[in-house]
């Protein structure tokens, strides 16, 4: 079993909407039994599943202080993906939860604030050893952000190549209980959630070496990058 920690200091950037994004998509692609898990007191990725009416992924009500034990016994039941959503902060709590996963799955928006507040997420997760992947989410089409972000993180840990755009139907979708997976027709949502998933499932079995985002060429020369990050060094 692989345990996935979605995590990130800053509020809103996107931890339980790829949380429950990445456990629908892993069992859609018959990566599961997928088990969800959420540690966080707002209960955001609960009350999701609450709302939902397909039966996949599981849920598991636990406590971070019982997580290594449940692991175990989910371990023996079959599980093959956990997926663990954290709340807003770095406290002993997430770092409990980092412990016990594999990788860490880092979501940030393409703004000056989400990128000054990663330093302290990515110092806390290389001095666990572990593993992680940023994910920029919540993207504008063809914004210059953007690429600058992509500058940005690809120099302080390995990005996701997907993009995760900014569309209603992630948050919509979330009403009911769904993903924008299974809203019907297709959707270009769908689709970058598909190519994430796909190379975190690279990642997990180890056939990606540490690959880097494509940076776009005169933007990675960027100085607007730098000067966001000065502000604070990671
Ligand atoms: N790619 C996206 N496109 C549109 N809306 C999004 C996207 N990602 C997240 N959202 C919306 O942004 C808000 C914050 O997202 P989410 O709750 O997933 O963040 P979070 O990191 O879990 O927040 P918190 O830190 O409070 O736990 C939600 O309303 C969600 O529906
Ligand atoms: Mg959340």
């Amino acid at each position: 079993m692989r345990v996935i920690a979605v995590a990130s200091r800053k509020g809103g950037s996107g931890k339980t909407t790829l949380a429950g994004h990445l456990g629908v998509q892993a069992e859609l692609d018959g990566a599961g039994p997928v088990a969800l898990v959420d540690v966080d007191p707002q209960g955001s990725l609960a009350e999701w599943w609450n709302a939902r009416s397909a039966p996949t992924p599981y849920f598991v009500h636990t406590a971070v202080s019982r997580l290594s034990d449940d692991i175990a016994e989910l371990k023996t039941l079959g599980v093959e993906l956990l997926v663990i959503d954290t709340p807003p902060a770095l406290t002993s709590l997430i770092k409990d939860v980092i412990d016990v996963s594999d990788l860490v799955v880092i979501p940030t928006r393409p703004s000056p604030h989400d990128l000054r507040s990663i330093g302290a997420t990515v110092e806390l997760v290389e001095h666990l050893g572990k593993p992680l992947i940023f994910v920029l989410n919540g993207a504008a089409m063809r914004a210059r952000i953007t690429a600058e972000a992509v500058t940005v993180l690809s120099r302080h840990g390995t990005l996701a190549p997907t993009v995760v755009h900014q569309r209603v139907d992630f948050a919509s979708s979330m009403i009911d209980g769904r993903t924008v997976m299974e809203l019907p027709g297709k959707s270009r949502s769908a689709a970058e959630i598909a190519e994430l998933w796909s190379y975190m499932r690279d990642r997990l079995a180890g056939n990606v070496s540490r690959r880097h985002f494509p940076i776009p060429g005169p933007l990675a020369a960027a100085g607007e990058a730098d000067r966001v990050l000065r502000q604070e060094p990671v």
